[in-house]
């Protein structure tokens, strides 16, 4: 089975991380976010995967190599252009991945649902308090989707069901994605599809989107090895408090530092008497949100 990963957005929420390290290349638990996701999808059976790249490929392409295959857009085509673009030659049952989502999700199960349905698209659901920064999908019997409305207005929402950033696609679909701009999957293509073929699943199971800077800490929390994790290539002075943290590579505490529940950033300098808590701390030592 294919997997197209859609790894091309600029990361905005993420800056200033994201302005020479694209989002899927960010450190969580001290490996690129994308190596925790397509291990993941790798042990579900996805045996090609597609990179969707625009904003800053070369680092991406760079670390993986020809381990993958990538898919370069001229220009950002959106959620819906970009799987167009990076789909064209694909002509059999895919996969299509948000390249910011962590999640033990079965996908055998959400394909074999696909198929049991006849789907053309199947969407797989996560369900969430707040589901005003999601795509909100509304289900009736069987799983058919009856509405998708992305990122509704705070305080709307009566249902909590929103799109985890998922997909099985029939190839036929690409044909409903116009070409020569850019495309939103979520706001043109899912609704179009809403009473033509789209279904959705619910999976169990840790699910996660890196795209914030509360998520992207969340994230190296939930990830990270019970107590933390400090790279072999860190240096902490002692009388420095590491605890229940993240240190990165080349990373250096000096004695009375104190960090808990936050990640040190490679390279990070911290200085004595500095003290994080529930923070991200960048190369200059300072929290970086
Ligand atoms: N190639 C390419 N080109 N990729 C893109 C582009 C583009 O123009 N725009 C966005 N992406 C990628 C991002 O890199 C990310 O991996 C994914 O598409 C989704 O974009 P985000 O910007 O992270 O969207 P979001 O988090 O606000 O919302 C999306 O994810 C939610 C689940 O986390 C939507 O799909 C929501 O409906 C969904 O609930
Ligand atoms: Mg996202």
């Amino acid at each position: 089975m294919i997997a197209v990963l859609l790894v091309g957005g600029e990361g905005t929420r993420l800056r200033p991380l994201t302005e020479w390290l694209p989002k899927p290349m960010l450190p969580i638990a001290n490996r690129p976010f994308l190596e925790h996701q397509i291990g993941q999808l790798r042990g579900h059976g996805i045996d090609r995967v597609v990179l969707s790249c625009g904003y800053l490929a070369e680092p991406i392409r760079e670390h993986f190599g020809d381990e993958l295959e990538y898919a370069v857009e001229p220009e950002p085509l959106g959620t819906g252009g970009a799987i167009r673009f990076a789909a064209a030659n694909i002509d059999e049952t895919f996969v299509v991945c948000n390249g910011d989502v962590l999640t033990d999700l079965d996908l055998g199960a959400l394909i074999a649902a696909h198929r049991d349905h006849g789907a053309r698209a199947t969407i797989a659901l996560h369900r969430v308090a707040d589901p005003s920064a999601y795509g909100l999908v509304r289900t009736g019997q069987d799983g058919v989707v009856n509405a998708f409305v992305e990122k509704p207005p705070p305080g709307t929402a009566d249902v909590h069901t929103i799109n985890a950033g998922t997909y099985v696609f029939e190839p036929e679909v690409l044909e409903l994605i116009p070409t020569g701009r850019a495309v939103s999957v979520e706001r043109e293509v899912f609704p179009e599809l809403v009473g033509a073929g789209l279904f959705a699943f619910t999976g169990e199971g840790r699910w996660r989107d890196i795209g914030t800077p509360a998520s992207y800490l969340a994230a190296n929390m939930e990830w990270m090895p019970a107590g933390g994790l400090v790279d072999p290539a860190a240096v902490i002075e002692a009388g420095a408090d590491v605890t229940e943290s993240v240190v990165g590579a080349g990373a250096r505490l000096a004695s009375g530092a104190s960090v808990r529940r936050s990640v040190v950033l490679p390279g990070a300098s911290v200085e004595a008497g500095a003290v994080f808590r529930d923070q991200v701390v960048g190369r200059d030592g300072r929290a970086v949100w």
